[in-house]
Formats: structure tokens, sequence, C-alpha cells
């Protein structure tokens, strides 16, 4: 399938608001591929469909990821909103033909992040939280950051998602901690 038929597929299949957020990303992760000359084709596809789990109702997600075989994780099973991730590669496997584990991942993960993401992975969880209509405290210093580095972009980014979970006493997810854990380690023997 070329990236015009599942930009095609996708605006059929997603609530407006969530396809254009979707084109956003993709047009956001495009330009960031062309700076940090990352592989733009897995970067578009990846970008362009990380959000595509999203077709299924938040309150459908749990018994969806479970009708279709997906192992659900005991945070996923508290926050099921965490689950369009996974529904997303099952979407992006059997309605969009991807095929590309690199592509697969970095939809998997967006939401997330977790350790030694590949750069295309790192582009699209940014772009997603850097997207021209994001609006959060914090939002301008992590795309200027972003635009800088991946991985302090993905540093900070841990640094404010976790802190906004912990304010509004919601789970974290290990493979978030995990993500944070691994950079957070880096910079510690930057300094040390
Ligand atoms: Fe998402
Ligand atoms: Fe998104």
């Amino acid at each position: 399938m070329t990236i015009e038929e599942m930009r095609a597929l996708l605006e059929a299949s997603l609530p407006p608001k969530r396809y254009k957020h979707s084109v956003r990303v993709y047009e956001t992760a495009l330009q960031m591929a062309d700076a940090y000359k990352a592989d733009k084709e897995k970067v578009a596809t990846a970008a362009l469909l990380h959000d595509c789990g999203r077709e299924i109702p938040t309150k459908e997600l749990l018994a969806k990821a479970r009708g279709f075989g997906i192992e659900v994780d005991n945070v996923e099973a508290a926050q099921p909103i965490l689950l369009h991730a996974k529904l997303g590669v099952y979407y992006a496997v059997h309605k969009y033909g991807v095929h590309d584990a690199e592509v697969l991942d970095a939809i998997r993960y967006h939401s997330t992040g977790t350790t030694d993401m590949s750069e295309t992975a790192k582009i699209v969880f940014l772009a997603d939280m850097i997207e021209p209509k994001r609006d959060f405290p914090g939002v301008e210093e992590l795309r200027k950051v972003s635009w800088q580095d991946l991985d302090r972009g993905m540093f900070l980014s841990y640094d404010n998602t976790i802190r906004y979970l912990l304010d509004d006493r919601a789970l974290i997810h290990p493979d978030a901690i995990a993500g944070y854990n691994q950079l957070a380690a880096r910079y510690k023997a930057l300094k040390d």
C-alpha cells in the first residue's frame, strides 16, 4: 500500500480530530527525519499510522485487544488507553499491510517509550508530543530540545510525562520507567 492509500484509509477509519492530529505528526516527523537524516519512508509510515489503533473507542480497547489475542499487562488493564499502541500494531499489520519491524516498534512504543529505541521510534514519539497543536506546560522547551538532540528530547519528555502522571495519580508504564532510567544512567555517568 502506498503512503497515499494509507492516508485515505486512515481518514476513513479515524475520527476527524484524530486523523488531523496524525497528519500533523506525520508532517512534523518528516521534517525531523530530514534534520536528523533518518529513514524517511519508515518515519513517514510509522508517524502516519501511530494512532491507527484509535479507531477503537477507548471504552472498547480492552475487550478488543483481548479479542485479538493481544497480551495485556496489568498497567494496560488498569489504564486501557495505553492499548491503542498495541492495537495500532495489529491494524498496521492486518489493515495497512505493514511488516517492517522498526515501523511496528515505533507504533508500539509511541506512547510509553522504552529502552534502545530506534531513530524512527524516537522521532515518532517526539513528533507526537510537539506537533504544532500540542499545548502543555513545557512544550516550547521540549520543541527546542527535540530539534537539537533526540535523546535529550526523550529524556525531557519522560521527565514531563512521569511528573504529569504522578500529579494525576495515574499509573506509569514500566516501559516508560525503563526508557527514563536508561537515559538517566547515561547522563549521570557524563556528569560523574
Ligand atoms: Fe497515541
Ligand atoms: Fe498521537
